[in-house]
């Protein structure tokens, strides 16, 4: 159930430049939230920009009921976000969309992102280790410094490898080249993706040439975000058959082999 909150900022602060890790308050949503589902947030408080910015959870504390979004400012309203302060308060929707599934039999995953793309797949990998599931995250990121939630998945015990673009740390190269490496001897039961989407493609290719399922989550532009407006239409395959799906509330999660990528 969706609710809009009032949400207090406790943490907000900027890891690397351009890159915010933002905590709030927000009991109802942190309440329900599930791995893939997304928060709309509005990022200021009066009426310019118009439309809400969504943001996939990243972290959810239940017992103070706090949720957390981690972020890169790319424009204005990601610009105006970052200038909130700790103390503050934020207007969020959420919990969003459609959560990644959990296969009953599920023994071991791979997660697999790129930059800001890992975001949600940090929550997953805590939930799916709670329910006893084998997990390895793989992260992409163009630089050492750059490796979205590394921190969190080391305080927490997950199992990840990395790559980088430059070679500063892990494997120099594309993070699907590392998917490739390890897929092999690993035999994971299960692929879940986030980032751009070349990699998304790519992951999918993999998947389906190691005959694996999996999900992925897209990021596509969005404005009402609750399936009232078209804004986010995206081409799927669904029994053979091309149709339009609507990110917000058809996704963000989508099976893969479902999402029609462009090259
Ligand atoms: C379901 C979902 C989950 C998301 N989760 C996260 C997250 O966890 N962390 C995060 O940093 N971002 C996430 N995003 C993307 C984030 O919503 C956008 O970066 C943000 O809305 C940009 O707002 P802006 O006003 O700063 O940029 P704008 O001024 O709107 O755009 C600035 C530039 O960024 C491009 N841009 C804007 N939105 C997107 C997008 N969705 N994909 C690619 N390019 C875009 C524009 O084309 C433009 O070039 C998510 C998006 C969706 C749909
Ligand atoms: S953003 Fe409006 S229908 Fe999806």
């Amino acid at each position: 159930m969706r609710k809009v909150e009032q949400a207090l900022i406790i943490r907000h602060r900027e890891i690397v430049p351009r890159y915010f890790e933002l905590e709030f308050i927000a009991p109802d949503i942190a309440r329900d939230a599930l791995p893939g589902q997304f928060v709309h947030i509005r990022v200021t408080k009066s009426l310019d920009p118009l439309l809400r910015r969504p943001f996939g959870i990243y972290n959810v504390e239940k017992k103070i009921g706090s949720v957390t979004v981690f972020y890169k400012v790319v424009g204005r309203g990601t610009k105006i976000l970052s200038d909130f302060h700790t103390a503050e308060t934020l207007d969020v929707l959420g919990p969003l969309g459609r959560p990644f599934s959990i296969p009953p039999n599920l023994r071991r995953a791979v997660l697999v992102g790129g930059g800001v793309g890992i975001a949600p797949l940090v929550y997953l990998a805590r939930v799916l280790c709670e329910r006893k599931v084998e997990v390895m995250v793989l992260l992409g990121g163009s630089t050492s410094g750059f490796l979205v939630g590394r921190d969190i998945l080391k305080r927490m015990g997950i199992d990840h490898m990395v790559s980088t673009d430059d070679g500063s740390e892990g494997l120099r190269g594309r993070v699907t080249e590392l998917l490739e490496k390890i897929i092999d001897r690993k035999r994971f039961d299960y692929i879940y993706s986030c980032g751009p989407e070349p990699m998304m493609a790519r992951v999918t290719e993999i998947a389906q040439e190691y005959g694996i399922d999996g999900e992925l989550s897209l990021e596509e532009h969005m404005a009402c975000g609750i399936g009232a407006c078209l804004g986010c239409a995206k081409e799927v395959v669904r029994d053979g058959r091309r149709s339009f799906a609507k990110v917000c509330t058809d996704g963000p999660v989508f099976k893969i082999g479902e999402v029609v990528f462009r090259a």
